[in-house]
């Protein structure tokens, strides 16, 4: 009889209890079968596509290479868990790739979103190559990249022009 095991995440800020899992189950089966996050794609299983894309504490992993219940105590943020300014259900980042058309099939897009976030929670910044090294571990069939780079600039410029106007004050 296969071992199983009960254990707690910490999934976009809720404790999540995730029951009857084997010993060697990932992080993505969790999330996808489990708790009923089905944004993080499960395509290669094997850490080389990046549509499995979350955050497990401050850091970019890819759900299928970690075990489950090594992120035990730990924080994980899927792409359901993030959230838009001012009540916009989507985020900057987010709306960028639509306004972009950097979406197409859409299976690779939560990964990538979840690549330009955490770029751009380390660097605010970045240059283009900095933007190319960050979605270099996300694989899209659909667009060639083009747009999705352009979605990325886009969302660095408006940034840039918010903060701009924030330094300058009320007119
Ligand atoms: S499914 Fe995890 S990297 Fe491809
Ligand atoms: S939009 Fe289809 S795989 Fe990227």
């Amino acid at each position: 009889m296969t071992e199983t095991v009960t254990y707690e995440l910490m999934v976009n800020g809720e404790r999540r209890v995730v029951e009857g899992s084997w010993l060697g189950e990932s992080l993505l089966f969790a999330l996808r079968e489990r708790l009923g996050l089905p944004g993080s794609k499960n395509a290669c299983e094997q850490g080389e596509c990046g549509s499995c894309s979350v955050r497990l504490d401050d850091r970019l992993v890819c759900a299928c290479l970690v075990l489950a219940a090594d992120a035990q105590g730990r924080s994980v943020t899927t792409v359901e868990g993030l959230t838009g300014a001012d009540g916009d259900a989507l985020t900057d980042v987010q709306r960028a790739f639509l306004d972009e058309g950097g979406v197409q099939c859409g299976f690779c897009t939560p990964g990538l979103v979840m690549s330009v976030h955490d770029l751009l929670d380390r660097n605010p910044t970045p240059d283009d190559l900095e933007l190319r090294e960050a979605i270099s571990g996300n694989l899209c069939r659909c667009t060639g990249y083009g747009r999705i780079l352009a979605a990325a600039r886009t969302v660095v410029a408006r940034r840039g022009e918010a903060s701009l106007h924030e330094s300058e004050g009320p007119a």
